[in-house]
């Protein structure tokens, strides 16, 4: 898979007409885009459906989590609408997970990616929800569980992907928003982990997130140009 299939431009926007500006700019540079819950709930899947249609990658971020049968109803229409990629939430346990990948597999080219913390979390965040796991240890149990479940990938902090990879093995997908770059454009970030995308990669990513400090920067084409180049030649990962 070429490296451009590997950078997913994060669309976190309130109006369809800005995410479609940042579309337009990125032309053919841009070949994988993440739809979330604010640019769907606003829009509906009208702007995912054009990417599809332009042969770009869509990655539904729907972070579900709910009873298996609306998780599964959920990914059969993210199944229909053409996207590649779409997440569960791995703290809603084995059951959803198994039944959003029962549900994928009537279309191939969606994968099923399981959410273990975000990014956001710490030790302390964790505690306050009653669990007494650290971050390293939870992502790890809920990653075995999704393994398990037949989730086809993960996401998780690029902090931790080569533990992921060294748990995985070489198949899986690991899926790393939580990426910052280092520029003056670079808006302030609430990631408790971040990391440079190319330190994601090596690590073991297969996939970056990258949102505002691309769709944001005064000239996001070129960022995510040099973003291409610089990680072309990356160790390339395996999947
Ligand atoms: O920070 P940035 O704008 O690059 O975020 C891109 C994506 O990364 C967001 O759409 C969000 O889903 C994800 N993210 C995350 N944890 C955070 C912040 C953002 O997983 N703390």
């Amino acid at each position: 898979m070429n490296i451009a299939r590997r950078i997913i431009v994060a669309l976190d926007f309130d109006n369809v007409d800005d995410a479609e500006a940042i579309v337009d700019r990125l032309g053919d540079t841009g070949q994988s885009y993440k739809v979330g819950l604010e640019l769907l709930t606003v829009a509906g899947p009208t702007l995912a459906t054009r990417l599809v249609g332009e042969g770009k990658d869509v990655f539904l971020d729907l972070k579900l989590f709910e009873i298996p049968t609306s998780v599964a109803g959920a990914v059969r229409a993210a199944g229909r609408l053409g996207a590649t990629m779409v997440t569960v939430h791995a703290m809603g346990g084995s059951k959803i997970m198994e039944a959003a990948v029962r549900a994928a597999a009537d279309f191939p080219q969606l994968h099923v990616i399981a959410l273990t913390v975000v990014t956001s979390l710490t030790d302390t965040d964790l505690a306050a929800i009653g669990l007494s796991a650290t971050i390293e240890e939870q992502v790890t149990r809920l990653t075995r569980l999704a393994q398990r479940a037949g989730c086809h990938g993960v996401v998780a902090s690029p902090q931790d992907a080569a533990l992921l990879r060294a748990e995985l093995g070489p198949d899986m997908l690991i899926v790393t928003p939580g990426v910052t770059l280092q520029a003056e454009w670079n808006p302030p970030t609430e990631h408790a982990r971040p990391a440079h995308p190319a330190a994601a990669i090596r690590a073991g990513a297969t996939h970056i997130v990258i949102g505002r400090s691309l769709t944001r920067a005064p000239d996001p084409a070129a960022v995510l140009a040099h973003l291409e180049d610089e990680l072309g030649s990356c160790q390339r990962p395996t999947t």
